[in-house]
């Protein structure tokens, strides 16, 4: 054991040694009184205080005091428990780590319930977290306290020193890899560290504070069933448009291809929803499911317009919604034959029910849908074969004279010709 400045400490140390021994004499059947702070600082309380291996070792008195356990009277050996009965010193060079959970039972047992502490029972070598990691050891404070590491705005950053570190996210084969970066971009990022919105989410609102789990994990509060909740937390009306809507009916009903809102929108990369790259985006996402919808629409005039990049046309959510979408035959269906005309006029004030009648997802290729177009396309088709091929014997006829040996092409060489001149 070594101290920066060794001689006074060992001096130090013998003192007290001596003192503590000296008190607990007459007293000997009775059990030894717990060290006290005071014991533990006389070492500890010197800044430059260091162990064997040059690490430091020292506990500023003033940033414990101000600490919520040194504002509640905590002890030293309240937390460093197999200290309390020895006043022995100096005390052995590995002592067993804090224990939290003698005082703290019910956070305790949600961690014990999580990924963290799942990840630490199956490996001693594990980074994943442990209460001091998100919460510190000496000067921790209050959660509502703006200098704690768990204060809100503070959160991204804390759980960020393992989930936005590369290292660690190898060693602790975290697939998603780095979540805080993306988070830290998104509207939700950009809220809590831009806006300074304190209603704005961080970690924790979708993932809970100790019980956390993973995605797989029914229990999870990203379970995919559970985001619509989670999400709900907040956007409260959103939810209960979502769950009414042929979507979260599906999800309801257990379907496994019904979409959730961070199919649509994604978990740590929400944007806001306007603007060119949401629009392709969203689009793209109802295409994967829909695909015969987007191939049609991509057909008409509303989809060419998309593919140009146009954004001011109409897009899926345009004409069926975002979250209250229902099958046409449902009279709440912005598509239904009551509200279509309403849904066109958005965009066309002047729509008239035979207006609305334009099939948006008119498809050439079927004559079940559209008889009238099905003929059109086919006569257009057959026009266009018929030109080619006329044109196309026409040419071949042309080359095959071109060729003919009786025909004569003089070879010219201009160049050659005006080099000879100069
Ligand atoms: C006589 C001086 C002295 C006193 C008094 C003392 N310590 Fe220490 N303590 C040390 C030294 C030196 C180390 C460094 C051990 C090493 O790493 O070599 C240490 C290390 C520690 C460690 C780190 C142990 C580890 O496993 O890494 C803890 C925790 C600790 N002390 C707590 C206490 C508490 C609590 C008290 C009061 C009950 C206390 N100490 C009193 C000198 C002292
Ligand atoms: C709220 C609980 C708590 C209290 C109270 C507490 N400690 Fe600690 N202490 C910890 C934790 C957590 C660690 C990190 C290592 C571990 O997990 O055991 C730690 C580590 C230490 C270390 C090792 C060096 C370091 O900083 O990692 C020393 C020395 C130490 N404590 C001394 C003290 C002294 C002296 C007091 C009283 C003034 C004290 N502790 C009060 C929780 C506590
Ligand atoms: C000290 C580093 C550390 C801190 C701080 C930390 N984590 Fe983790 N976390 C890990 C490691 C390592 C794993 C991987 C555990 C395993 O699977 O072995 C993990 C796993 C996870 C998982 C499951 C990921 C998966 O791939 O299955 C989630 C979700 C998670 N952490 C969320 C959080 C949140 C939210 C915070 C902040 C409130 C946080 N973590 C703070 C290290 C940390
Ligand atoms: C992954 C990060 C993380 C880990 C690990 C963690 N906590 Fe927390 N803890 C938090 C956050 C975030 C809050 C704030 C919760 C809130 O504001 O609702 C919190 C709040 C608390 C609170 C105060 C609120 C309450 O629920 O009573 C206590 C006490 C607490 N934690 C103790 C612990 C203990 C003990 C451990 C270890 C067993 C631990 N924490 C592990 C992140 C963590
Ligand atoms: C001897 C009992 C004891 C031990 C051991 C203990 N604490 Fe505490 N802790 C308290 C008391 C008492 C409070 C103050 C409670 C209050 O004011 O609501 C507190 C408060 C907290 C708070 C703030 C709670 C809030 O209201 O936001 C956190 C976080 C916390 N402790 C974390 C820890 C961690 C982490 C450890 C282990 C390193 C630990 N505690 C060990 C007794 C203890
Ligand atoms: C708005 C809600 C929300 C916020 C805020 C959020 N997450 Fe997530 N997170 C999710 C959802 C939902 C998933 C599951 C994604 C999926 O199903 O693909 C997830 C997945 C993860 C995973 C992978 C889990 C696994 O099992 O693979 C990690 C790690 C993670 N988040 C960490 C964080 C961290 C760290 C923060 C804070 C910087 C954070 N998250 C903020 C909603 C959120
Ligand atoms: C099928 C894809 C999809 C799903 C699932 C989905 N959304 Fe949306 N969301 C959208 C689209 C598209 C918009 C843009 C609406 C617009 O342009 O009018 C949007 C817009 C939003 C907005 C901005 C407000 C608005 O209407 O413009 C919020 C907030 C939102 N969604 C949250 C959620 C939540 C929470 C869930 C889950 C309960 C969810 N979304 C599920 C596609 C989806
Ligand atoms: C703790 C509350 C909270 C939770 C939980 C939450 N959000 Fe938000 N969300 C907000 C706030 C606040 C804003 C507004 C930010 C702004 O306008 O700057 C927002 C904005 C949004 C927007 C952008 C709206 C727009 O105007 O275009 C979308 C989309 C969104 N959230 C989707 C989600 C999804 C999906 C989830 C779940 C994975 C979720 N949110 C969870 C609070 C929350
Ligand atoms: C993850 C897959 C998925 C995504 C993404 C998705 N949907 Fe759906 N959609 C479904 C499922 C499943 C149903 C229910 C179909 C059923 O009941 O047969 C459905 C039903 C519908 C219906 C009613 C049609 C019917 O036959 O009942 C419409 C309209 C619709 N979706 C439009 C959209 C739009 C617009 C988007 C993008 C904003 C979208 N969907 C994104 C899976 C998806
Ligand atoms: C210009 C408005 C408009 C746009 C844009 C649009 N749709 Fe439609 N959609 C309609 C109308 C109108 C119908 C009903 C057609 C009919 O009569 O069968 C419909 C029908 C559907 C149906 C079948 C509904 C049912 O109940 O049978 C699905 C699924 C669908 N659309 C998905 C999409 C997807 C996915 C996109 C984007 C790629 C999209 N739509 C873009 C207007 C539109
Ligand atoms: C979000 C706005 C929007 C909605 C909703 C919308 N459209 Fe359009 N539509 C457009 C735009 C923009 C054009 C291109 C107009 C132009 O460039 O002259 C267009 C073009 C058209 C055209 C091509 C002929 C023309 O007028 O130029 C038809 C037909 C059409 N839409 C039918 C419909 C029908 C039917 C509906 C309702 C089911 C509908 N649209 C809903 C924006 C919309």
């Amino acid at each position: 054991m070594t101290f920066t400045s060794s001689v006074p400490f060992f001096l130090l140390a013998a003192c007290l040694t001596a003192t503590t021994a000296l008190a607990q004499k007459p007293a000997a059947s009775a059990a030894p009184k717990p060290p006290t702070n005071d014991d533990c600082l006389a070492c500890h309380g010197d800044a430059s205080a260091t162990g064997a291996s040059g690490r430091s070792v020292a506990v500023l008195p003033d940033k414990f005091a101000a600490s919520i356990h040194g504002q509640s009277g905590i002890a030293c050996v309240d937390c460093h428990a197999d200290l309390a009965r020895s006043a022995d010193f100096p005390h052995g060079e590995k002592l067993a780590p804090a224990a939290c959970s003698n005082c703290h039972a019910d956070p305790a047992a949600q961690y014990d319930a999580g990924v963290h502490a799942e990840a630490r029972r199956a490996s001693k070598q594990s980074v994943a977290a442990a209460c001091k990691d998100c919460h510190g050891t000496h000067e921790i404070r209050s959660s509502k306290d703006p200098d704690s590491l768990t204060y809100h705005l503070n959160l991204p950053a804390t759980c960020g020193r393992c989930h936005g570190n590369a290292d660690i996210i190898r060693r602790g084969r975290i697939a998603i890899g780095d979540v805080v970066a993306q988070f830290q971009d998104s509207i939700h990022g950009q809220a809590l560290s831009k806006s300074g919105l304190i209603v704005a989410p961080d970690c924790k609102d979708c993932h809970n504070a100790h019980d956390i789990r993973r995605k797989n994990d029914p229990g999870s509060k990203v379970f995919r069933t559970a985001v619509p909740g989670t999400c709900g937390k907040c956007h409260e009306g959103i939810q209960r448009r979502y769950q009414h809507g042929v979507h979260g009916d599906a999800l309801a009903k257990g379907r496994p291809d019904a979409p959730v809102c961070v199919t649509c929108h994604s978990a740590h990369q929400i944007q806001r929803t306007e603007g060119s790259t949401w629009k392709t985006h969203v689009l793209r996402e109802c295409g994967t499911c829909h695909p015969e919808s987007k191939r049609t629409f991509r057909d008409t005039f509303h989809g060419q317009e998309t593919q140009l990049g146009f954004m001011r046309v109409a897009t899926c959510a345009d004409c069926h919604g975002a979250h209250d979408i229902y099958p046409k035959s449902d009279a709440r269906s912005m598509v239904s034959s009551a509200r279509v005309v309403e849904t066109c006029r958005k965009c066309h004030p002047g729509s008239s029910a035979s207006f609305a009648k334009y099939d948006p997802h008119a498809d050439r290729h079927s004559h079940a849908r559209n008889p009238m177009l099905f003929y059109a396309a086919k006569f257009m088709e057959a026009l266009l074969i018929g030109v080619f091929a006329f044109f196309g014997v026409h040419t071949a006829l042309w080359a095959s004279r071109a060729v003919k040996p009786d025909v004569q092409v003089k070879p010219r060489r201009p160049d050659a010709g005006r080099r000879s001149q100069e």
